[in-house]
C-alpha cells in the first residue's frame, strides 16, 4: 500500500516508517525537520520537505499519487509535544497541533485518503480516577498539549461521519527505547522524558537525574508510569492501518505495556545496564504529576491483536543505551 507519513522524520515517525517499509509498503515522508532529522530518513522512502501549515505544499503532497491510485493511508505524527511549554505558550500549540491537523484532514479529503492513523496521547485523560486507565476513562486533560490531542480526536470523529475518513486514534503512554534491530540512531531533540534524561546523564551530557518526589503512595515512593517501546508502537500503527482499511471502521485505543515502572527502578536498571554511576537527586514533586499511571491495552489487544512485546524494562534501557553509548 502507499502510505504518507506526516512527521515521519521524528523519533516515533521514523520507527513507524521503518515498520511500514519492512512490511513491503511504499512510504512517503512529509516533514519540516523542525525536530525530525535527516538521518531518520530511509533511501527507500520518498521524502518531501514541507510544513503542515503550508496548505498548498501539503495538498500537493496528499494529491501527489492521485493519478496512480493515491495514498491508501496517512499517518499523522507531526506536532509539538512539550507539556510544560504548552502551558506557557498555548498559541504555538494551537497553530501547529490544531491548525496543522485541520490542514492535514482537508488535504486527506482532497487526496481521497480514507485511512488516517493519528498519534494521540495518554495526556487526554488527565488525573487518573482509576487504574489501569482504559478507553472509557473520563477525558480531562490537565495540559493544553493534552487538550489539543483531545480536540483533534473530536475533529477525526466529525471527518469520519461527514467525509468517510476512517481513523485510528492511538493514545500512546510513555514512548521509549530505540529500534530493536538497532537501525535507527537519530537522537530525540531536547528530550524531556525520563529515559533520554537518564541516558544523557550516563553519557556525561547532564550532571544528574532529578527525581521529582519520593513520597508518593507507590512501593518505593517515586512515580510509576507505563512505558511502551517505540518498536511496539510502530507495529501497532501497521496493525491499526490494517484494521481501519479492512473493517471500514474507526477506533480509539490505548497503547501501553500495562506494566507500571517506577522512576527509581529505571535509574537502577540503567546503572546496571550501562555500568555508569548515574547520579540522581530527589527534588520536590512537580505540579499535576499523579503517583501512578498505567494503561489497559485490552482494547488494542482485542481489536488489533496487538500486545507490547518489547516493552520490558531491560529492553527499553538496552536499546536506548545502544544509541547513546556511541554519541
Ligand atoms: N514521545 C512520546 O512519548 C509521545 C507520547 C504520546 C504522543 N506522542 C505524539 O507522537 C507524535 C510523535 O512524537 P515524537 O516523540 O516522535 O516527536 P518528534 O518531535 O520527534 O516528532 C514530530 C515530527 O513532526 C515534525 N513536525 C512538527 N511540526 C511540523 C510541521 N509544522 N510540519 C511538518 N512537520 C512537522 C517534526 O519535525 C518531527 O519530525 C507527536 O504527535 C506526539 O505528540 C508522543
Amino acid at each position: 500500500m502507499n502510505i504518507l507519513i506526516v512527521g515521519g522524520a521524528g523519533y516515533i515517525g521514523s520507527h513507524v516508517a521503518r515498520e511500514f517499509l519492512d512490511r513491503g509498503h511504499s512510504v512517503t515522508v512529509f516533514d519540516n525537520l523542525s525536530s525530525g532529522k535527516r538521518e531518520n530518513l530511509f533511501p527507500e522512502a520518498k521524502f518531501i520537505h514541507g510544513d503542515i501549515l503550508d496548505y498548498t505544499g501539503l495538498s500537493r503532497a496528499a494529491t501527489d499519487r492521485r493519478s496512480a491510485g493515491g495514498f491508501d493511508a496517512l499517518v499523522h505524527l507531526a506536532a509539538f509535544k512539550a507539556v510544560g511549554e504548552s502551558m506557557v505558550n498555548p498559541e504555538k500549540y494551537s497553530v501547529n497541533n490544531i491548525n496543522g491537523t485541520i490542514n492535514i484532514l482537508n488535504a486527506a479529503v482532497e487526496g481521497g485518503i480514507k485511512n488516517f492513523i493519528f498519534s494521540s496521547s495518554a495526556a487526554v485523560f488527565g488525573r487518573p480516577e482509576y487504574l489501569p486507565v482504559d478507553e472509557a476513562h473520563p477525558t480531562n486533560p490537565e495540559s493544553y498539549y493534552g487538550f489539543t490531542k483531545l480536540e483533534i480526536e473530536r475533529f477525526l470523529g466529525w471527518y469520519d461521519k461527514l467525509k468517510g475518513i476512517r481513523f485510528a486514534a492511538l493514545r500512546y503512554f510513555n514512548a521509549a527505547g530505540y529500534d530493536v534491530k538497532g537501525r535507527l540512531k537519530g537522537l530525540e531533540s531536547n528530550p524531556a522524558n525520563l529515559i533520554p534524561v537518564i541516558m544523557e546523564t550516563a553519557c556525561g551530557i547532564r550532571k544528574e537525574v532529578q527525581i521529582f518526589g519520593n513520597d508518593y503512595d507507590t512501593p518505593d515512593g517515586t512515580g510509576v508510569r507505563d512505558y511502551v517501546h517505540v518498536s511496539d508502537l510502530a507495529i501497532a500503527h501497521a496493525m491499526a492501518m490494517d484494521y481501519t482499511s479492512k473493517n471500514d471502521k474507526s477506533i480509539t485505543v490505548n497503547l501501553g505495556s500495562e506494566t507500571g515502572i517506577s522512576v527509581l527502578e529505571i535509574v537502577e536498571a540503567a546503572r546496571r545496564i550501562t555500568g555508569k554511576p548515574i547520579p540522581a537527586t530527589i527534588v520536590g514533586r512537580r505540579a499535576g504529576d499523579p503517583a501512578k499511571l498505567t494503561a489497559s491495552s485490552k482494547k488494542a489487544h482485542d481489536l488489533l491483536n496487538w500486545t507490547a512485546q518489547y516493552s520490558d524494562l531491560d529492553m527499553l534501557i538496552k536499546t536506548s543505551w545502544e544509541v547513546y553509548r556511541n554519541i
